[in-house]
């Protein structure tokens, strides 16, 4: 296994994760701090992208300067995934979007695919796959072999609440993916929600429910 599993431990993160835990939070709220987390995520997954040396004239001189070297490309999981967005975006506003629809079948629990549309530059680029909520990974397992398809090979998952059973299931199916979690949970019920989790993500972000 090369990816590697990191787990946000910022004290802003965590003020964030309380408010969106909090079942008394509401819509507007709920969708605004899932934003704010994305785009503290995204400052620290972007942390490795690799660099090109380049050379800037400034106003007075020459300045040794670094651009990134590759396009990066966001794909988020309907519909969870679209509630990270505008903050991850608002950091890589170059960045290039894909879209995966994947909805979770109540009773089996498996995924099953609705929609999928990627840029066409997603082959050489870096991929960072959103979703907020990784339960069994089931999800997050089916968009890399999605993205993978494509020929894709960095890939990394960026989520806010994950099960040890979803980490798990990412490092066995997809052991080169990294995975950027804020925090890892206790463990699903026998429904397949993280508990304690913050409930039904997509719901709550769209007052759905
Ligand atoms: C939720 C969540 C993930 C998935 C996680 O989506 O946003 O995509 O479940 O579960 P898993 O790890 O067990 O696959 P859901 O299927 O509820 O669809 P929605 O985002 O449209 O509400
Ligand atoms: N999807 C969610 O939105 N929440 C969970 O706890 C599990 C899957």
């Amino acid at each position: 296994m090369n990816g590697k599993l990191v787990v946000f431990n910022h004290p802003l993160m965590h003020h964030k994760l309380a408010l969106i835990r909090d079942e008394n939070t509401g819509t507007k709220d709920f969708r605004q701090t899932v934003s704010e987390i994305g785009a503290l995520m995204a400052y620290e997954v972007t942390r490795e992208l690799p660099t090109t040396k380049v050379k800037i004239k400034t106003p007075v001189g020459i300045a040794e300067s670094y651009t990134l070297a590759k396009e990066v490309v966001i794909v988020p999981i309907l519909r969870a995934g679209l509630g990270m967005m505008e903050g991850i975006t608002a950091l890589i506003p170059t960045a290039k979007v894909g879209h995966i629809g994947l909805y979770r079948d109540e009773v089996t629990m498996e995924p099953h695919q609705y929609y999928a549309k990627f840029p066409s530059i997603i082959k050489d680029a870096a991929v960072l796959i959103v979703d907020p909520m990784l339960a069994t990974g089931g999800s997050v397992s089916k968009a890399i072999d999605l993205i993978k398809k494509t020929g894709a090979s960095n890939i990394s998952y960026v989520g806010i609440v994950a099960a040890p059973e979803g980490i798990k299931r990412i490092q066995t199916d997809h052991p080169d993916v990294d995975i950027f979690v804020a925090v890892v949970d206790q463990k699903l019920n026998e429904h397949g929600y993280i508990i304690p989790g913050l409930g039904d993500c997509g719901d709550r972000l769209f007052g759905t429910k």
